[in-house]
């Protein structure tokens, strides 16, 4: 039974230092730049059930680019639309990939996720792809965000994800949150950022929160009762995963 706190609400998580600095991730989390990889090297070498000269995605969560940039790497890919609601966050996206935004490979939204999939038509996108983003969702937002998803996919279209998903064990879980709060503290230690410990520390205490928090297991079953089919877990590497799911054909 879930017993979470189903809230619906969008949150601004992405704001001042943590948001200007987020060049820092590659530092404290080494494992998301391979992630971001291999959600681009997944889409590249997908291939739609229906003729497709090229793909159009919408990505969940811009951020700064580092997941935008992967996918645009494939030539398979005519239009990326990518939305985020964090103004410091898609400022940088838009100078990292302002070729992209000059080529009209790439739209840039501000907006949050839920708002703008429910303005976008049904069965209109090749694939939905997030790195990142819906492990910061409340848990009711995150099932809002995945009925959408399904919604706005052409049939036999692709939803992947690389993102932050929890060992299903919980302590496991709780040994690999401690061995990042190690590795938090070493890092910002050595470059006297406590000012930056500060604020990754009070957004991993969000990640974990019981309002947050999504483990592997009830989040491809909340993709599968969503209506999603063939939800698979591809790579894992502890808390970082890449799964994907396809809407029924
Ligand atoms: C951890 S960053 C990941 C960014 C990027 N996908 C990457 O791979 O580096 C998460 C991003 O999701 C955005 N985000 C979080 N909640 C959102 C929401 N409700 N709507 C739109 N964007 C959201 C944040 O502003 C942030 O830029």
């Amino acid at each position: 039974m879930n017993t979470m706190n189903p809230k619906h609400a969008a949150e601004l998580l992405f704001e001042g230092p943590l948001a200007e600095e987020y060049g820092m991730l590659a530092v404290i989390c080494p494992s998301a730049a391979e992630i971001s990889r291999r959600v681009g090297e997944y889409v590249d070498g997908w291939m739609p059930p229906y003729p497709e000269a090229s793909l159009n995605l919408l990505e969940i969560g811009s951020g700064t680019g580092i997941t935008t940039a992967c996918l645009l790497a494939s030539r398979k890919v005519a239009l990326v639309e990518s939305v985020d609601n964090a103004p410091a966050m898609l400022a940088q996206a838009r100078h990292n990939l302002a070729a992209a935004l000059a080529a009209k490979r790439l739209r840039l939204i501000e907006r949050d996720a839920l708002s703008h999939l429910q303005a976008t038509p049904d069965a209109s996108v090749d694939a939905v792809v997030s790195a990142y983003t819906l492990h910061n969702f409340l848990y009711g937002y995150r099932q809002s965000v995945l009925k959408e998803i399904l919604r706005v996919l052409k049939p036999g279209g692709l939803f992947v994800n690389g993102d932050r998903y929890a060992l299903d064990d919980a302590a496991e879980h709780l040994k690999s949150t401690q061995a990042e709060v190690r590795h938090y503290f070493r890092v910002f230690t050595e470059l006297k950022r406590h000012d930056l410990l500060e604020q990754w520390i009070v957004h991993l205490f969000s990640d974990e929160s019981e309002e947050h928090i999504m483990r592997l297991q009830p989040a491809l079953e909340m993709m599968a009762d969503t209506g999603f089919a063939n939800t698979r877990l591809h790579f894992r590497d502890g808390a970082n995963a890449l799964v994907s799911a396809v809407k029924p054909a």
